[in-house]
């Protein structure tokens, strides 16, 4: 099995009630090491940067106020297939369709305040660690 690296966002409805261990735990239980995190405040800007693959989807104002309507904590994962794994871990978009045990069954509360965001393969992976982390801020 391949040892790649994710990118991972506790968002703002998860971190508002301090879960942001619980998921942590969630996530290093399944075998997945936090390699690099921060809480930030995203900016409008960067929000939109980063979620631009969905401009012209009629969420995306809300997705974007959302996003920035308080901290969240930006994370690299890395393990086994961390991509997917990672994925698994999270569970369906919306939390209606996620199976038992994952973080977005356990704690999202809709479609839009779904707890957390993670890559979906591995080109994006890269390009949204890069966006928010240096190379020398990530630690194997
Ligand atoms: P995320 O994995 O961060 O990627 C895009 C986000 O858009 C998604 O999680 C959801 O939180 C959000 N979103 C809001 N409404 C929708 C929708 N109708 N379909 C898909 N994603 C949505």
């Amino acid at each position: 099995m391949a040892i790649e690296r994710t990118f991972s966002i506790i968002k703002p409805d998860a971190t508002a009630r301090d879960l942001t261990g619980a998921i942590n735990a969630t996530i290093e239980t399944a075998g997945l090491r936090i390699v690099a995190q921060k809480r930030v405040r995203m900016t409008r800007e960067q929000a939109e940067t980063f979620y631009a693959v969905h401009r012209q989807r009629p969420f995306f104002g809300e997705l974007v106020a959302t996003m920035t309507s308080g901290p969240v904590v930006v994370q690299v994962l890395e393990g086994n297939n961390a991509i997917a794994a990672y994925r698994d871990l999270m569970g369906a978009t919306d939390p209606a369709k996620a199976a038992p045990g994952t973080i977005r069954k356990l704690y999202a509360k809709s479609i839009g305040e779904n707890s957390v965001h993670g890559s979906d393969a591995a080109d994006t992976a890269v390009q949204e660690i890069a966006q928010f982390f240096s190379g020398n801020e990530i630690v194997g």
